[in-house]
């Protein structure tokens, strides 16, 4: 199935899609007008009638077309209405001491029961392989019990290991298994990383809006955070973070580099050349957290920023938790030069990340069924952006902006002001559903009228009813 057709499809049916998109773009296909039958496009452009049918579903998902029972594929005639995307973000330029006391909250609502779950950025249960990893779990208890029972010491088991740096081949990156030292998460990473690189009271460049999880550590260690103006589409503003280098001595720039969160930017590949062409420029240490960077909607994973780095000035940060189990805990890190310090920290924190979902891991990703399994996270995710979009567009006040995100797991909703997103996300609890406000991810009080909203939900929960009572409680607000 695996074609080249184009620049950014990766697969044959994705370059059948955008073809078909072209033509629905340019006005050839028409609202509400019946587009060619499976079978004929099968002949006319000389593809299989699957690879047909998974490019009507994909333009089916993305909004673009709907299928009439017995009919066929018709181009969708009701326009949805079309957000403008949020503003470019304009924080302080002053360095900050964070709070980050909502989070806690947010986190105690993770496994609540009956609660439409649009607030934390977890993946619901049913879309994880839950299956097989159950097959492994046994088979590493049952085959390795030895190895499941001790300590994993230093950098973690080196079959994982080995496949985390297959694996990372996707994102561009040449490492070995010697370079990764396995992690409890991709936050202890990101912990291990900011610790052995900065001392008290330091300075580190964040996106604004930015992970409240890295928030919380700037806090935990005493560091201070600078958030940068970022551009919810292209990523932070590389003038302001060079003038901070420059006049605010900043210690380590911290960043998520493919579908962050919250925004979901992806920054192109010439932003991240100018990226590490300045952190090369100033000697300045980049931690690049890429935790959704497997999760595009269409085309190929984006590179990783390490991947451009001939100096070892990325210390690159990732974990399984959005694509395979956040239970498991299990993430990674590749601190280059700081390796002795990172292994020394870890071992003095946690002395192992645990065994048996390393050891179950490292047999999953072996046996390749990964990447069929990434797909249909993608597809699931990519329709439920297309079901919040449209919801919010339909419900939300007049004026309410959201991003499109290309990959990832969440969108962010900036509704007018005067809609505080607290006082909304304990209105909707009553209704239980669950949202992060937008003041979580800022160091400096910002996004008060800003929603996070996961995408990571099965397909058969009632999202437009959800998002329908977010809307009116946010207009509720407004009146
Ligand atoms: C950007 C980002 N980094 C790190 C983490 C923490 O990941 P883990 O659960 O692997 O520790 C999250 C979790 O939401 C995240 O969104």
């Amino acid at each position: 199935m695996r074609g080249a057709m184009s620049e950014t499809a990766q697969y044959l049916y994705e370059n059948v899609a955008q073809r078909m998109r072209g033509l629905i773009e340019d006005g050839t296909l028409r609202p509400g007008e019946r587009i060619p039958s499976v079978r004929r496009l099968h002949k006319q452009w000389s593809v299989s009638m699957t690879t047909v049918l998974e490019a009507y579903r994909l333009l089916e998902d993305r909004g673009f077309l709907e299928a009439r029972p017995r009919s066929g594929y018709y181009v969708r005639a009701t326009p949805r209405v079309v957000l403008q995307e949020p503003e470019r973000s304009d924080p302080p330029r002053r360095p900050q001491r964070v709070r980050t006391d909502l989070v806690m909250r947010l986190q105690a609502e993770i496994n609540a029961a009956d609660v439409v779950r649009l607030g934390a950025a977890a993946p619901d249960l049913d879309l994880l392989p839950q299956r097989v990893l159950a097959r492994k779990v046994s088979e590493v208890m049952r085959r390795q019990p030895r190895a499941a029972h001790t300590y994993c010491v230093g950098a973690g088991d080196e079959g994982l290991r080995r496949q985390i740096a297959r694996h990372m081949v996707d994102a561009g990156c040449s490492v070995g298994p010697g370079d990764v030292v396995i992690t409890s998460g991709a936050q202890e990473a990101l912990y291990l990383g900011l610790k052995s690189i900065t001392e008290p009271g330091d300075l580190v460049a964040v996106e604004s809006p930015c992970y409240f999880g890295l928030l919380e550590l700037i806090e935990a260690l005493g560091l201070r955070a600078l958030e940068l103006p970022t551009h919810p589409r292209e990523g932070v503003d590389l003038d302001a973070l060079d003038e901070a280098v420059r006049k605010r001595g900043v210690k380590v720039c911290a960043l998520v580099s493919n579908y962050s969160n919250p925004t979901g930017c992806c920054m192109d590949e010439d932003h991240k050349r100018a990226l590490v062409d300045l952190l090369r420029h100033h000697r300045v240490t980049l931690i690049e957290d890429d935790i959704y960077g497997d999760l595009p909607f269409e085309g190929p994973r984006p590179r990783a920023i390490k991947s451009l780095d001939r100096e070892g000035l990325v210390l690159y940060v990732s974990s399984f938790s959005k694509t395979i189990s956040p239970g498991f805990r299990i993430g990674w890190i590749v601190p280059g030069h700081h390796r002795e310090e990172v292994l020394w920290l870890k071992n003095i924190t946690s002395i192992a990340a645990p065994s048996v979902p390393q050891l179950a891991l490292a047999a999953y990703l072996g046996d390749g069924g990964h990447e069929r399994h990434l797909r249909r996270l993608r597809r699931a995710y990519s329709n439920n952006m297309v079901r919040v979009l449209d919801a919010v567009g339909a419900h939300f006040p007049a004026g309410t902006r959201a991003t499109r995100p290309n990959g990832g797991q969440v969108l962010w909703v900036q509704m007018p002001r005067g809609v505080n997103s607290v006082l909304l996300s304990e209105q909707a609890r009553a209704h239980k559903i669950s949202v992060a406000p937008g003041v979580l991810f800022s160091a400096s009080g910002r996004y008060e009228h800003y929603l996070r909203l996961n995408l990571a939900l099965r397909r058969d929960v009632a999202v437009d009813a959800a998002v329908r009572t977010l809307g009116q409680l946010a207009g509720a607000q407004l009146t």
